[in-house]
């Protein structure tokens, strides 16, 4: 039988990520991040000093690119787990400024697109999944069994991500918060390779006015239905 995949694409700050984790642990599904993978080799091409001026990456990339392992940690007893890059677990080195600004400009290349991609199609053997993402539900898993489409205002996302850094202490602006997700959304949605899209029949989740809890269970139920549950 093959495992059941759910997607989760949209917009950065709109809440995938809690909704993924918290639909993942409530059915035992395996939950795949696939924003820290791009993060994570972010974070490499940035210790390794291949990142140019904007974000432009060195012309010896594509030579370092096989040497470059993502992977995630075994989960643990609550079900979680953590990116890793060659082996280490770097979670805490991906959530900051700098990486998300970089981030952007790392995605938008077709080599390193094309090699998360089957690192996350492989996932698939594997487990009943849920994996978010921009090109989860258009790109990497286009049948999958349920898709969601994820959004909110971009002043309610750039808010929410504003109080997770200060709530992991980190002092940042909210108007720096703000020109970073509105230069991801711009990034995102008109890169040449897989553009963030609302993929072909996913369902619409806007939670600007819906809390944490009422859009878990808002997708709960949708997933319930639709496997019979
Ligand atoms: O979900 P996030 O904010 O951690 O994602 C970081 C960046 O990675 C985001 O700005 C775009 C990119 N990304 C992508 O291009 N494709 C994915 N499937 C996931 C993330």
């Amino acid at each position: 039988m093959n495992n059941t995949i759910i997607t989760l694409d949209g917009h950065s700050g709109c809440g995938k990520s809690t909704l993924a984790k918290s639909l993942a642990k409530e059915l035992n599904f395996l939950y795949i991040d696939t924003g820290a993978m791009y993060r994570a080799i972010s974070l490499f091409f940035l210790e390794s000093n291949q990142v140019l001026k904007n974000g432009i990456l060195s012309s010896h990339y594509e030579e370092t690119l096989d040497l470059v392992n993502i992977d995630f940690s075994e989960p643990n007893e609550n079900g979680e787990s953590w990116v890793r890059l060659n082996g280490e677990i770097v979670e805490d080195r991906i959530r900051n400024i700098e990486i998300s600004n970089l981030v952007s400009e790392v995605s938008k290349n077709t080599l390193i697109r094309t090699k998360m991609v089957l690192i996350q199609q492989s996932y698939s053997s594997i487990s009943n999944l849920v994996m978010d993402g921009r090109d989860i539900g258009s790109v990497v898993f286009p049948n999958a069994d349920i898709k969601f489409w994820v959004t909110a205002s971009a002043d309610k996302r750039a808010y929410r991500r504003w109080l997770e850094y200060k709530e992991n202490g980190k002092n940042i602006s909210i108007q720096e918060v703000t020109k970073n997700i509105n230069f991801r959304d711009e990034n995102d949605q008109n890169r040449k390779v897989s553009p963030l899209i609302k993929p072909e029949n996913s369902i619409i989740i806007d939670n600007t006015e819906m809390s944490i809890e009422e859009t878990f269970h808002f997708a709960l139920n949708h997933i319930q239905n639709h496997l019979g549950k």
